[in-house]
């Protein structure tokens, strides 16, 4: 108070004290947001919103789920009482949760109790350990349409909510829409980036094959080998625009997943007379194991998951050598919600050169290729990628062991179908 202001009276000491503190805490959303503009990094822009949240509105804890349009679920993006492991293997359902109340609403809520809201949905807490006793959860609207939920937990010290609570968490739930999607447009054009990078080597090989077709008199041996050339490279392109589009789908969410149950046993006979032909140009031995289960997911998506492990399996083995497909069920250490405890394992084994261990790491990159295998197998570096997104657009996984000189096995899992009623 200046020197010389008269002395208020108690009321509007108080009310002024309430105007004072919610102007700090504006004038700290303020700087927060012009810090979460100054980043790109999507994991540490997640991190950073996480933290003002809990300072804004003075909780324990605070969580970001965002929506995943391929399966229109939430997940968890960022938690501050989360590990990744636990983040990743919770998606919370649309239907029977606060925080897909909030999405589908696009209306926040205050929540004293948690336990007695019959719209919480309890299993975070049941797998984690961890107590949710009070949270406001309000949308994060971009375009007024949510893309995700942010979520501060249990108010320091069980203080009730107060409507500035809720109205500051808003204002930065709509700040944070902003940065998420300035991230996920510079993540996109990264991938333009080196996107075009690889369209350069095919063009430039088809632009020298074509100065030299307009040469007089080549001698026929010579326009074979750049027809042949010019062939090749044509088919690389289309190679590599089809997975461009496929992975920029599958990264930006735009691809819907049909899910229906299917026999994952024909799958399998199916993708191996595919690949048979080529697996017997080299002379390579293909079986697939006995046994059989229905699975629930995208039939045509895992279709393309498999055959690219099975290409991989015959162009990286060597000349008379073997490919086993195999089909297993095992219980998920931890399963996708809303799906049964066991989990079908499909696995590809070969019995190639292997990946070596300072190869391994890299495997899953966009357009990573070994250097022992790149000069002599045609390929985009681009298959294992969309592979990986597709399971994991399941919810499930995708991994591999490899021993160098002993072969390769990836393994993927799969949803097994529910049993028939
Ligand atoms: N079974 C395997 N054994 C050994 N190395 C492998 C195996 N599968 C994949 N790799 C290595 O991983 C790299 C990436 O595989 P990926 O399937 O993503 O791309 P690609 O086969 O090179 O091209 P494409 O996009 O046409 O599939 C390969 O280039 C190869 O070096
Ligand atoms: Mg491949």
């Amino acid at each position: 108070m200046e020197p010389g202001t008269p002395s208020t009276s108690a009321p509007e000491t108080v009310s002024r004290a309430m105007y004072e503190r919610l102007q700090r805490r504006y004038e700290r959303l303020m700087e927060i947001s012009r810090q979460l503009n100054s980043t790109l990094d999507l994991g540490a822009l997640l991190r950073r919103i996480i933290d003002a949240a809990r300072e804004l509105t003075d909780t324990e804890e605070a969580s970001i789920l965002l929506i995943d349009p391929a399966t229109g679920e939430l997940r968890f993006e960022a938690a501050s009482n989360l590990s990744r492991a636990e983040m990743e293997a919770i998606p919370v359902p649309m239907q029977g949760s606060l925080a897909g109340w909030v999405a589908t609403h696009g209306e926040p809520v205050l929540v004293r109790d948690t336990r007695s809201d019959a719209r919480w949905f309890s299993r975070v807490d049941q797998t984690t350990r961890f107590s949710t006793r009070n949270l406001l959860a309000v949308p994060m609207n971009l375009h007024n349409r949510p893309i995700g939920v942010l979520e501060a937990i249990n108010k320091r010290g069980d203080q009730p909510w107060s409507g500035d609570d809720r109205d500051i968490l808003a204002a930065l739930a709509d700040q944070a829409a902003i940065a998420v999607q300035n991230a996920r447009l510079f993540q996109q054009s990264d991938f333009i980036a080196e996107m075009v990078h690889e369209l350069r080597t095919p063009l430039a090989a088809l632009r020298a094959s074509a100065s030299l077709l307009a040469r007089p008199a080549l001698p026929s041996d010579i326009f074979q080998e750049i027809v042949r050339t010019l062939q090749g490279e044509t088919e690389r392109l289309t190679a590599l625009t089809t997975d461009f589009l496929d992975l920029a789908r599958l990264e930006s969410g735009r691809t819907r997943l049909e899910m229906a149950r299917f026999d994952v046993r024909a799958l399998l006979d199916e993708c191996a007379s595919l690949i048979a032909p080529r697996a017997g140009e080299r002379g390579i031995r293909l079986t697939v194991r006995p046994g059989t289960q229905q699975a629930h997911a995208d039939r045509d998506r895992i279709k393309q998951v498999l055959l690219n492990l099975l290409t991989n399996a015959v162009k990286y083995n060597v000349e008379g050598g073997s490919i086993a497909v195999a089909l297993d069920v095992r219980s998920a250490a931890q399963p996708p919600a809303q799906q049964p405890a066991e989990q079908i394992v499909i696995s590809v084994t070969d019995t190639g050169p292997g990946i070596s261990a300072e190869d391994q790491p890299h495997i899953f990159e966009k357009f990573f290729r070994a250097s022992a295998v790149a000069g002599r197998e045609t390929g985009t570096g681009l298959g294992l990628s969309i592979a990986q997104r597709i399971v994991e657009a399941h919810g499930c996984a995708l991994w591999f062991e490899s021993a160098p000189g002993a072969g390769t096995t990836f393994y993927f899992t799969l949803p097994l179908a529910a049993a028939a009623s």
